[in-house]
């Protein structure tokens, strides 16, 4: 709800748009993409495939470049749990929270990453190496529970270990 008012807030102006390759290659893909079919929504894709993230300043280029109000496009990043505003972790943990990863275990897996890191899910750390998320089946059931570090596949993850996963992430990253 909050968000939505700091949105609507946005006016012509109130916000600098670098001309930094990034806008230069999202104000193309834009022109490319123009009349083509949800294109709102590849334009949000691409966007969030160079910025990593979809930032109130990205959200209001893309309604000046293309007309549509801010609030629509905010309601469409918010309509879809694969957008995300706020910057993202280097390290993306996803717990898988289908059917057979619930069976065995997830939501203890989720509590131990919650209590390791000091975040919640849908949160970075604050040195942003880690992001906590959740996802539905992995496709390896059975594996389960099962978690994703990036493109990494951890199985049969036991809560006892999920300390040392985070150490030795930590540990390759020299923040121990
Ligand atoms: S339910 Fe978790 S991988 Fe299928």
């Amino acid at each position: 709800m909050k968000k939505q008012k700091e949105v609507k807030m946005i006016k012509e102006g109130a916000i600098k748009i670098p001309n930094n390759p990034q806008y230069r290659r999202l104000k193309e893909f834009i022109e490319e993409n123009r009349n083509k079919k949800d294109f709102i929504l590849q334009i949000l894709l691409e966007a969030q495939k160079i910025f990593g993230y979809l930032p109130e300043e990205v959200q209001y280029f893309i309604a000046k470049e293309t007309n549509v109000p801010s609030a629509k496009i905010y309601g469409i990043i918010t309509f879809y749990n694969f957008f995300r505003t706020k910057p993202i972790g280097k390290y993306v943990i996803n717990v898988c929270l289908g059917t057979a990863c619930h069976v065995k275990g997830a939501p203890r897996i989720i509590e131990t990453f919650e209590r390791c890191l000091g975040i919640k899910v849908g949160e970075t750390t604050e040195d942003k190496l880690f992001t906590l998320s959740t996802a539905r089946c992995f496709g390896a059931c059975g594996l389960a529970p099962v978690i994703m570090i990036n493109e990494e596949v951890y199985g049969k993850v036991t809560p006892a270990e999920i300390e040392n996963i985070i150490k030795s992430i930590e540990k390759r990253e020299n923040r121990r």
